[in-house]
């Protein structure tokens, strides 16, 4: 018996190509989910056209209502729960989560940032990497807590940064370790593997070997 894929709801508000790794990961078997939902409050957002030519729900909510933010997060969260969503995946989704989301998805919300946190939150975080001559940066998938990019972490991926980088180079090499890890965070969640401790993310039975792994930039002689 197969177990139930897991409903999944991606909030993103730009070009979507996050969401377009999870669809392919899902279409190619290696992912026991399903985006049940694509919501924007962008109208344009191309993640929107992504979202149709696999075959669902594409819907956009408005923040620019009465009501504010709180009636603006009611709506989604009415969106997301219509649709049966289990996890909320944010993709891209460039507002702060506030407490009527967070409380109508309790540990239930996954975000991807562009370093390796709790360095660099927020924006321009590229650029904050190469003046500030980190060796390293990569990305983070972390649950949604109320603050901006602070929440528990639950898989990082690791880039060298290189010497002829510019922001756009180093958030090309970042974008494609975002393809694989955000994919790899949602299969540990639908599997139930992970565990919250503290503000430490729990992964039941690791791949063997982790505790070995390490990299070194410039690289150590061989
Ligand atoms: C990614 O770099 C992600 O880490 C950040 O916003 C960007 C979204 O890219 N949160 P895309 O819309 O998934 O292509």
């Amino acid at each position: 018996m197969t177990a139930r894929p897991l409903p999944l709801g991606v909030l993103a508000s730009g070009r979507g190509s996050n969401l377009q790794a999870i669809l392919d990961e899902i279409a190619a078997g290696r992912l026991a989910a399903a985006v049940r939902v694509v919501v924007s409050d962008v109208a344009d957002a191309f993640a929107l056209e992504r979202a149709r030519r696999a075959g669902v729900p594409a819907v956009v909510v408005d923040p620019k209502r009465p009501g504010g933010k709180a009636a603006y997060e009611r709506e989604l969260a009415d969106v997301l729960a219509a649709h049966g969503v289990d996890l909320v995946v944010l993709a891209g989704y460039m507002r702060i989560c506030g407490p009527t989301l967070l409380a109508a998805f309790p540990g239930r919300i996954l975000n991807i940032h562009p370093s390796l946190l709790p360095a660099f939150p927020g924006l321009h975080v590229q650029r904050a990497a190469l003046e500030n001559g980190a060796r390293f940066s990569g990305c983070t998938v972390h649950f949604v807590d109320a603050g901006v990019d602070t929440g528990p972490i639950v898989a990082q991926a690791v880039v060298p940064v290189l010497d002829a980088d510019t922001e756009e180079t180093l958030a090309d090499r970042i974008l494609r370790q975002e393809h694989r890890v955000y994919p790899h965070a949602i299969r540990l969640f639908a599997e139930g593997r992970l565990r919250l401790a503290g503000r430490r993310v729990l992964v039941d039975a690791p791949a063997p070997g982790a505790g070995d792994a390490a990299l070194v930039h410039p690289p150590l002689p061989a």
